[in-house]
């Protein structure tokens, strides 16, 4: 059977990673040849393919972002969109796609699947970790490793000039990057969206620290944390384009505030699009190649509608659908480990 894949949505590290497993375990596990489809789901709809061979895939497994390109289309929003993906699939002669990305990409597979029983696998992508069913998704522990590794750069001049520095990451709705790089990097205080900010807290927390003797403070912020005055965070941010990071300006705000209250000097640092870009580590390596290789045996076994996923360890598959409309908010207990580094 001959498969098309695409990846979706933002990049993250570990997307070639996935293509080169799920070509190497087609051609050489199934004899199976594999399309990739360019710039996400506008690759099926727009026919814009490119071959993928042993060759075109070898040594890229090291390689950040993704040979296949990618966007935020959604074929829904496009003319005849699920129809055309169908056309194309017969022009390559297609018996299924593996969709690699997060929510957005899951959620069209899903309804691809349910509405117009598409045969279609995903792959779970994204380096905020917020997609539901999967204890992880590969990108996010190379992401957590750059901030671990710039929070201790900015450790060092923060301690030089006896300064508090905000570190904005990124993590619109969960603060999994936050909290995890935020433990690993020793941060003095983490704020993430699942709980409001509340300025005192980490007022005291910085206070408290420099009467013991330190005289600075590393202060992680996820851009979607919030004060409680503000608004909800709105879709139509989103829907508007307005994606970036540092979508709030959050880091900035925060890092105004606390120079106030405390009459430290304050600066703040937002690292974007870093955090996305670059090679993969090593874990998120190997969990896209074996989400890659467990992919093209769902295909193989008929099993559509299904994203791989990771759980306790294990490699195995759950319906698309329970990875979709609802995003996995931070562990809080995990959160609980973290304060106890506050102040
Ligand atoms: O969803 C992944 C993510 O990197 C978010 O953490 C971030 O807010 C967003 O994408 C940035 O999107 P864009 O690359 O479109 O600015």
């Amino acid at each position: 059977m001959r498969i098309g894949l695409l990846t979706g949505g933002g990049d993250c590290p570990g997307l070639n990673a996935v293509i080169r497993a799920v070509v190497r375990h087609s051609i050489k596990g199934y004899s199976s040849e594999v399309v990739g489809f360019l710039e996400g789901w506008r690759g099926p709809v727009d026919n814009l393919s490119m071959p993928l061979t042993l060759r075109t895939t070898d040594s890229i497994i090291n390689r950040g972002g993704t040979i296949l390109r990618t966007s935020r289309t959604n074929p829904f929003k496009m003319d005849r969109g699920a129809e055309r993906i169908f056309e194309n699939m017969e022009r390559h002669n297609l018996g299924a796609i593996i969709a690699v990305g997060g929510e957005e990409t899951c959620s069209v597979a899903n309804k691809l699947h349910k509405e117009h029983n598409l045969p279609v696998v995903a792959v779970p992508k994204t380096i905020d970790n917020d997609l539901n069913a999967t204890d992880f998704s590969f990108g996010f522990d190379t992401a957590v490793n750059v901030v671990a590794e710039a929070i201790d750069r900015l450790h060092t001049t923060a301690e030089s000039h006896n300064r508090v520095l905000v570190c904005e990451v990124m993590g619109r709705h969960a603060g999994w990057i936050a909290c995890y790089g935020g433990i690993a990097g020793g941060a003095d205080f983490i704020l993430v969206p699942e709980k409001p900010i509340v300025v005192t807290e980490v007022v005291e927390a910085i206070k408290k620290s420099h009467a013991r003797g330190r005289d600075y403070s590393i202060v992680v912020v996820a851009e979607g944390a919030r004060f409680d005055s503000d608004k909800p965070a709105a879709d139509s941010d989103e829907e508007n384009g307005n994606r970036s990071p540092g979508f709030n300006g959050i880091g900035e705000r925060l890092a105004k505030i606390i120079n106030e209250e405390t009459g430290y000097e304050t600066r703040a640092t937002t690292l974007g699009h870093i955090q996305r870009g670059g090679s993969p580590t090593a874990f998120d390596r190997v969990l896209a190649t074996r989400f890659g290789v467990h992919a093209v045996d769902l295909v193989h076994q008929s099993k559509f509608g299904r994203m791989v996923a990771l759980h306790g360890g294990e490699i195995t598959d759950v319906p698309v659908e329970d990875a979709v409309d609802k995003l996995k908010t931070l562990d809080l207990g995990l959160y609980k480990v973290a304060e106890v580094f506050f102040g």
